[in-house]
């Protein structure tokens, strides 16, 4: 018998989700499923250290998920292999799941870094299917960037190596670019960790990947419809995964103690409301890094590919802290909005932990004269074969043709107005680059503060976004639920190098080079 405590009900029509019936009971027994991390990476030998600067502290252990290990010995390069392959996983009770995954892990192992190294990532596909690897919010150079238009796929037994410098530090992710819709439902996808330079110290750092998955009554990926509300709103799971596993993550909290959590969304298609309940907590960072102020909130909204950072204390009398995903299903009839949960944490023990000290963060001015372009989503269903579209047209459809949304010079600033006239949230990315949201349906946005490089354009609505282009090149702009990229809302912008490191450019990069 399959456990059905933490399993979130397939998908009935657009935003609707059927009841899981069983209710959502947390199995009150520890679990220990969290991974054993590997050891951060090595201190450079004694008689080595350069004489004028000290080598860097190695990068905080962060807890969750296991550690790609450091090949290099240079304490500013992360050199790491990274393998695409089949595996065969228990992530729930019963048979294990026949996956794709990085490295036989689901989520694929972590690797981290501080702003400023070199990332090396010697990638390896095994799997039958040629891939990519997109590195998901990194300003780093198109070539890089895994974009199927520029990089050609890897073939299967094929090799590339990716080799960039993290320039921002934050929470960010990689995943497959490459036949999504099934490819990250089988599991390509991992989490990508950059330290800030004078990072503010907390007593844990976590991170904690969520996805949801389609599983059948084998346990496993259970077939991809081409039709119905599979592509009108992307899949969604029937099973709900943090990290890797069908049940909650399981940690102690002291008392006292103040904890980084790093959460990434990094399923198909779903958004869903995040709480902590028990605890005191503001949210710290966003998908660009770390917020200029924290933000009082405890319950946000993630869309897929979003990423936010919560600084977390147990609340007062409190004997448990609980990550919870709020995600509607129907039940009676009715649709509720129903708690479950990712990650708990008992409290227990007692420490005394230093108040964090946040860097100064300047964000780039956003009240500002801007260039302004408006992006419409929406789609055609021709004869039953439904399109996706930006302003019109439909990219990805064959091929790897993308209608180009505009050239832009770097580091002026551009207000983009996206809106939609198709529900779900669509969770709109473009590569390469941050932006704010400035506001929705007209009016002025002040409560989702921060740098992000995807916003959620809820159905019928707009919103518009304020972005200096501070990356030169070629990039893909899509929603990040992988059955509307895949059947035509994506795009590319061109983003020309104007010289000028603005006032903006450098105040953005400074702010993030922490
Ligand atoms: Cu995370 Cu083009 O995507
Ligand atoms: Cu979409």
């Amino acid at each position: 018998m399959l456990r059905l405590s933490h399993r979130v009900p397939t998908l009935l029509a657009a935003a609707l989700f059927a009841a899981c019936g069983e209710g959502s009971t947390v199995p009150d027994d520890d679990h220990h499923h969290v991974p054993k991390a590997e050891p951060p990476k090595e201190q450079p030998p004694k008689e080595q250290p350069p004489k004028e600067e000290p080598p860097p502290e190695p990068p905080p252990r962060i807890e969750g998920i296991p550690y790609l290990v450091d090949e290099n010995i240079d304490p500013r390069i992360v050199e790491v292999s990274l393998v695409a392959k089949a595996s065969s996983l228990a992530i729930a009770d019963g048979p294990e799941t026949d996956l794709w995954t990085y490295n036989d892990s689901l989520p694929g192992p972590l690797i981290h870094a501080r702003v400023g190294d070199r990332v090396i990532v010697h990638f390896d596909n095994q799997l039958a299917d040629p891939t990519v690897v997109h590195w998901h919010g990194l300003r780093i150079s198109d070539q890089m960037d895994g974009s199927p238009r520029i990089q050609s796929p890897v073939a299967p037994g094929g090799s590339f190596t990716y080799d960039f410098i993290v320039p921002d530090a934050g929470t960010f992710w990689y995943h497959t670019h490459f036949n999504q819709i099934e490819q990250f439902e089988r599991g390509l996808y991992g989490a990508l960790v950059v330290h800030e330079r004078d990072e503010p110290k907390f007593t844990s750092e976590r991170v904690i990947v969520i996805d949801d998955i389609r599983l059948d009554s084998d346990n496993q990926i259970a077939p991809f419809l081409t039709s119905g509300p599979d592509i009108g709103a992307g899949r969604v799971g029937n099973t709900l995964l943090a990290n890797g596993k069908a049940e909650p993550l399981r940690t102690v909290l002291p008392r006292g103690g103040i904890e980084r959590w790093r959460v990434i969304l990094a399923n198909n298609a779903l958004t869903m409301g995040l709480r902590l309940k028990g605890a005191q907590t503001r949210v710290i960072a966003t998908d660009g890094g770390l917020l200029p102020s924290p933000l009082e909130a405890d319950r946000v909204e993630i869309a897929p590919g979003q990423r936010y950072d919560f600084e977390v204390r147990a609340g007062e009398g409190e004997s448990e802290v609980t990550l919870e995903a709020l995600i509607f299903v129907i039940e009676n009839d009715q649709v509720v909005e129903k708690p479950f949960p990712l990650a708990i944490a008992r409290v227990e023990g007692d420490v005394a932990q230093p108040e964090p000290k946040y860097p100064e963060v300047i964000l780039p001015a956003v009240n500002v004269a801007a260039t302004e372009v408006a992006w419409k989503l929406a789609a055609t269903n021709a004869g039953g074969k439904v399109e996706f579209t930006i302003n019109g047209q439909s990219g990805y459809v064959d091929g790897h043709e993308h209608p180009l949304l505009g050239t832009f010079p770097s580091n002026e600033p551009v207000r983009i107005r996206i809106s939609s006239s198709v529900s779900p949230a669509h969770p709109f990315h473009i590569h390469g680059q941050f932006f704010q949201i400035v506001e929705r349906g007209g009016k002025p946005v002040t409560d989702e503060p921060g740098l992000r490089d995807t916003v959620a354009i809820r159905g019928a609505e707009s919103a518009s976004v304020l972005t200096y282009f501070e990356n030169p090149g070629r990039w893909m702009v899509h929603c990040h639920i992988s059955e509307h990229s895949e059947k035509g809302m994506m795009a590319e912008v061109v983003v020309t190098d104007s010289g000028a490191g603005s006032s903006s450019s450098s105040s953005s990069g400074g702010g993030h080079s922490h």
